[in-house]
């Protein structure tokens, strides 16, 4: 089997580690693996295999005898850097939302649009957390019944901003315990222990903000029809890891819960958990570490005449939001044999 020459940009970070995680838990035929992150990080040494191996500082030539490139390291580094990588022959699958809208670059969730990626498209896009696990929800239902319009508020945790949002959960849930002065918000906005806050990213002209923008725009995309209207609420909670997510839709057929729940449960990457009944439903607590989207609490909305259905979606943000769907795409180029 042919093996593959890899490199992760931004290794050092949240996403980074479960990427490091994820080509090891899935068998990814790796040839080398290679280690970039900043200065801050170079020279450290990160574990791959029972093998150490030390970080290097990310240059412009880094790509140089690489095949795929995972790039987690944020939207300026990914748009300074990944033409660079794409130039000298390797695919990038970036984690920012740089390229997502280019209409040159895939945006690509693997059990949706797979049919995306192609042999001469370098760079590929990784969609932003939250709609990844809701577009793995709607694909399925979608098929069936056309979905016209979608209203979502998501529960997003820290994580989603990376360790600098894991680290100020942390210290601020410490020192309350402790009794002590919470520490200053830095990475949010307010502070994030025993709070709820109504903005991810900055607002735009029109009072959303831009995750909840994202949601809308990269939803079409990715489903490859501009008729669904997204509208989403976004809110940051003090969870450590997985998004919960509660989805309402409108379709143009109708579809019953049960119909939804056979669609639902024979789709890839999807488990259900709906009886409760039986208290089961997805929680954050349960979705951690879990390469699967979890549905449950599905239901017929009783305020309107329209077929319309609502749900609830959690899905661990590091990896199907993230890590592990970067690993599938690299998966599908390698099955494709575009790689
Ligand atoms: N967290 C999520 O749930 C999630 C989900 C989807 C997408 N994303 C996206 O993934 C990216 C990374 O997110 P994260 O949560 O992993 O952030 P993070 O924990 O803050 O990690 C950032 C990583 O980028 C590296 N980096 C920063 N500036 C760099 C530079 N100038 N040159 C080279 N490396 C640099 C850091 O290396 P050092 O150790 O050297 O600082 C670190 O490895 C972001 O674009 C984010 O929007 C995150």
């Amino acid at each position: 089997m042919k093996k593959y020459k890899v490199a992760i940009v931004g290794a050092t970070g949240a996403v980074g580690r479960e990427m490091v995680k994820m080509l090891e838990s899935r068998s990814f035929p790796v040839e080398s693996i290679k280690f970039l992150a900043s200065e801050r990080s170079a020279g450290q040494k990160l574990v791959y295999k029972d093998t150490k191996v030390a970080v290097e500082l990310l240059t412009k030539d880094g790509g140089k005898n690489i095949d795929i490139a995972l790039f987690s390291a944020g939207s300026d580094v990914s748009k300074e850097f990944a033409p660079f990588f794409a130039a000298d022959g390797c695919f990038v699958i970036d984690n920012s939302s740089t390229w997502r809208m280019d209409k040159n670059v895939p945006l690509v969730v693997p059990e949706v649009n797979p049919h995306d990626l192609k042999k001469d498209k370098r760079v590929i896009a990784n969609p932003n957390c939250s709609t990844i696990q809701m577009v793995v929800a709607l694909k399925p239902l979608h098929d069936f019944a056309k979905i016209k319009r979608v209203i979502v508020s998501t529960y997003q945790s820290v994580s989603g901003a990376g360790q600098k949002g894991i680290n100020e959960l942390t210290e601020q849930t410490k020192a309350w315990v402790r009794g002590e002065t919470l520490p200053l918000a830095s990475k949010f906005q307010y502070q994030i222990a025993f709070n709820l806050i109504p903005q991810i990213d900055v607002f735009t002209e029109n009072g959303y903000t831009k995750e909840e923008m994202k949601m809308t725009n990269e939803t079409k995309k990715i489903m490859g029809d501009d008729s669904i209207e997204v509208s989403a609420t976004c809110v940051r909670v003090p969870i450590f890891r997985s998004h919960s997510e509660n989805v309402w839709i409108e379709t143009e057929k109708s579809i019953s819960p049960v119909q939804a729940r056979e669609l639902l449960a024979k789709a890839d990457g999807i488990q259900l958990l709906d009886e409760p009944e039986n208290k089961k439903y997805p929680m954050p607590l349960f979705a951690e570490n879990m390469q699967t989207t979890y549905i449950g609490r599905i239901r017929a909305d009783i305020s309107t005449k329209n077929s319309a259905l609502t749900f609830w979606v959690v899905s661990d943000n590091l990896l199907k939001g993230a890590a592990l769907n970067a690993v599938q795409i690299a998966e599908t180029l390698v099955k494709n044999e575009f790689a």
